[in-house]
């Protein structure tokens, strides 16, 4: 039998996990489970590129960890770990960094926007942000990169230097394939931004159902229904794009004809969404409860995940090093 071929992703420590994290990348990551070997981290590095609490970051790093999990992540089917606990990552990065040709990193569209948000304060880590997504991708010679559509150019970037590493030293580095999931840009809660962990536009996995309801209730829907009676169009509309997440596909035409035709009001359209996505938040909400009450093994669970990453890491990245004519 051939050996199973590897994945790999990372989600930001940045805030809880939301429904955008959750259909565009972590739902796709535990069906990977069952036909990949994974591996999948908390990305604490990333999160030093822009402005943050170090007080605040040991919890943030705790919460995603349990979200992940959470949601599906199990330890026993995969590898999960810290990206800080495998320094493989950063040292490949910097071997990395020199075969990078500066230009390309200011081309980054996640570099522009972030940049612009931090002011004065851009830091160099901001810039090398992708160098080290790519080290963190190559060290397990991974074959795909389960991610949101927002990542697919730091995973070119990826895929180009792992082509200039091999270009240069000798083939070594397989190109890391992208893998979309079904929700591959969920929008925010306004329908105006992608949801985003840094933004006030999102529902968290872990919310109660009175919560969710409160932020879906007066959430943006099409603007040409001012009346109950106004026809809609659901391709206009916010919460017809959550519905396809969430509602099976019977009940999906059933609302779509019922805002055409004006004889389902946004409210009613909101109600169903909100039944059916809590179908899908409640057992991980109580998941959630569960694990946190038993901290020392989720603690274990990472500890060995990075212990099995690191072992991994370190031989890909010792043949690196050799190439590169490190004694
Ligand atoms: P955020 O942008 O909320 O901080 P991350 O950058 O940590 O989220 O992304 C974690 C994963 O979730 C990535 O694979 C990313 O592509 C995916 N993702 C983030 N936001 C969305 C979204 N709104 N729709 C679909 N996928 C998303
Ligand atoms: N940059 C990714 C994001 O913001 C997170 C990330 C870091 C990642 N390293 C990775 C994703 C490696 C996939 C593979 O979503």
């Amino acid at each position: 039998m051939s050996p199973r071929q590897r994945i790999l992703s990372g989600i930001q420590p940045s805030g809880t996990i939301h429904i955008g994290n959750y259909f565009g990348a972590v739902e796709n990551w535990v069906r990977l489970t069952k036909d990949y070997d994974c591996f999948f981290m908390i990305v604490d590095l990333h999160a030093l590129t822009v402005d943050y609490d170090p007080r605040r970051l040991p919890q943030r790093v705790w919460d995603a960890a349990l979200d992940n999990m959470a949601a599906g992540l199990d330890p026993a089917k995969c590898t999960i770990f810290i990206q800080s606990h495998v320094p493989e990552h950063t040292e490949l990065c910097w071997l990395l960094t020199c075969v990078t040709p500066l230009g390309e990193l200011y081309r980054m569209t996640q570099f522009k926007e972030k940049s612009s948000r931090e002011g004065e304060n851009v830091k160099a880590g901001l810039l090398c942000y992708p160098i080290l997504m790519a080290a963190d991708i190559l060290v397990y010679r991974a074959d795909a990169v389960p991610v949101g559509e927002d990542q697919v150019q730091h995973l070119e970037f990826s895929r180009e230097l792992a082509r200039r590493f091999n270009g240069r030293f000798g083939d070594y580095f397989p190109e890391p394939a992208a893998l979309i999931g079904r929700g591959a840009r969920v929008m925010g809660l306004d329908g105006a931004a992608k949801m985003s962990k840094s933004m006030d536009n999102i529902i968290g996995i872990g919310e109660e159902p009175e919560a969710v309801w409160e932020k879906l209730r007066p959430a943006k829907t099409d603007e040409a229904r001012k009346r109950r009676s106004d026809p809609g169009e659901p391709g206009r509309c916010n919460i017809y794009s959550y519905h396809k997440l969430v509602t099976p596909e019977a009940e999906l035409a059933g609302i779509a004809a019922g805002c055409r035709g004006a004889t389902i009001g946004c409210i009613d359209c909101k109600k169903i969404f909100h039944r059916n996505l809590m179908k899908v938040l409640d057992p991980i909400r109580e998941r959630r409860r569960e694990l946190a009450l038993r901290p020392d093994d989720v603690r274990d669970a990472l500890n060995d995940g990075a212990r099995k990453a690191r072992a991994v890491a370190r031989e890909t990245l010792d043949g690196a090093k050799k190439l590169m004519g490190l004694l």
